[in-house]
C-alpha cells in the first residue's frame, strides 16, 4: 500500500495574548485565525525572562469539558487543585489534567532568573467524557523517555510513540502524540501519524521545512499538516525544535466560554450556574 506523505496546510504567526491576572505569551490554536483544530482548542506559549510579564499568573479558576497540558522547558510553574493535588512544574515536566466534570486550579510561574518557557495545550473531551471524573497526570522530566534515532534526532516522547518507545502518559481519549523534536541541521525526521488524525508541529527553534520540497519556516511558527500516513521534517542551517502533536477529531459541536468547552449552549449555562451555586467542582 502507498503511503501518503502530509503536505503543509497552513503556516500561522502566534498571535500576542494577555491571559490570567497579566501574562503575557503567544497564542496559535484558539484565535480567529484558527479558532478550534479538533480535538486542540488551544496553544499557547509562554516565553519570558521580565518577571511582570508572567509572575501575576493564573490564579484559582474553574475548568470543565477539557484537558489541559503544560510542558515546561525553563522556570518552573506551582499548582494545586481542587482535587488535592499540589506541587510544581520543573523544566522537561508535563501535566496532563483531565479537567472532566469540573475543577478548580491555580498556575502560578515562579520567579526566576532564567524567567520562564512552556506550553500549554487544551485538548477536548468527547460528549460522553465532559462530565468524567477530573484526572491528573503528573510526569517528571526523569519519567519522560529520550529517544536518539536516526541522523541524530532527538525525541523527548510525551505521549504516543517514536523509535519505538511509548511516552508515559496514557489513556487519552484524543489517542494523542506529543513529542518533543529536536533535529541537528539539515538532517530529516520522519514519523507516521495515523491516517484521519489531526497534526500540527509547533517550531520554536530554528528553521525547517515540513514537506518535501516546500519551503523553510523559521521559528517561532505553527505548522499545520493535511492528511496522510507520515510526515517528514527537514531542518535547515541552524538545525530545529518543535513540538510534533497529533490526534483524534471529535467531530462534535462545540460550545466555547472561557475555561469551559462543552457541546451545547446550555451546557455553558450550566457551568455558569453551578459555579454561583457553588456546586461546579465535581463530587461522586
Ligand atoms: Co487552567
Amino acid at each position: 500500500m502507498n503511503q501518503t506523505q502530509r503536505k503543509v496546510e497552513a503556516v500561522i504567526d502566534p498571535q500576542p495574548v494577555v491571559e490570567g491576572a497579566g501574562v503575557r505569551l503567544k497564542r496559535s490554536i484558539g484565535t480567529r485565525t484558527l479558532d478550534y483544530l479538533d480535538p486542540f482548542l488551544l496553544l499557547d506559549h509562554f516565553a519570558d525572562t521580565d518577571r511582570e510579564d508572567y509572575e501575576p499568573g493564573f490564579p484559582l479558576h474553574p475548568h470543565r469539558g477539557i484537558e489541559t497540558v503544560t510542558y515546561m522547558l525553563k522556570g518552573v510553574v506551582s499548582h494545586r487543585d481542587s482535587i488535592g493535588n499540589s506541587g510544581s512544574i520543573g523544566p522537561g515536566d508535563v501535566q496532563w489534567m483531565t479537567a472532566g466534570g469540573g475543577i478548580m486550579h491555580e498556575e502560578m510561574p515562579q520567579v526566576r532568573p532564567e524567567g520562564i518557557d512552556g506550553f500549554q495545550l487544551w485538548v477536548n473531551l468527547p460528549a460522553k467524557l465532559k462530565m468524567t471524573r477530573p484526572r491528573y497526570q503528573g510526569v517528571l522530566s526523569t519519567e519522560i523517555p529520550t529517544v536518539q534515532i536516526e541522523h541524530g534526532v532527538i525525541v523527548r516522547v510525551i505521549t504516543g510513540e517514536a523509535g519505538g518507545v511509548k511516552g508515559p502518559v496514557s489513556e487519552i481519549a484524543a489517542d494523542p502524540t506529543y513529542l518533543d523534536v529536536t533535529v541537528p541541521a539539515n538532517a530529516s525526521f520522519t514519523h507516521e501519524v495515523s491516517s484521519g488524525h489531526t497534526a500540527f508541529a509547533y517550531l520554536f527553534e530554528g528553521e525547517a521545512s515540513f514537506a518535501d520540497d516546500d519551503q523553510t519556516i523559521s521559528h517561532t511558527r505553527l505548522i499545520v499538516w493535511s492528511d496522510g500516513d507520515f510526515v517528514r521534517v527537514t531542518a535547515g542551517e541552524s538545525g530545529a525544535r518543535f513540538l510534533l502533536v497529533s490526534g483524534k477529531p471529535l467531530n462534535e459541536p462545540i460550545a466555547r466560554y472561557g475555561p469551559f468547552v462543552m457541546n451545547t449552549r446550555e451546557e455553558i449555562e450550566q457551568a455558569l450556574a453551578d459555579l454561583r451555586r457553588g456546586t461546579f467542582v465535581y463530587s461522586e
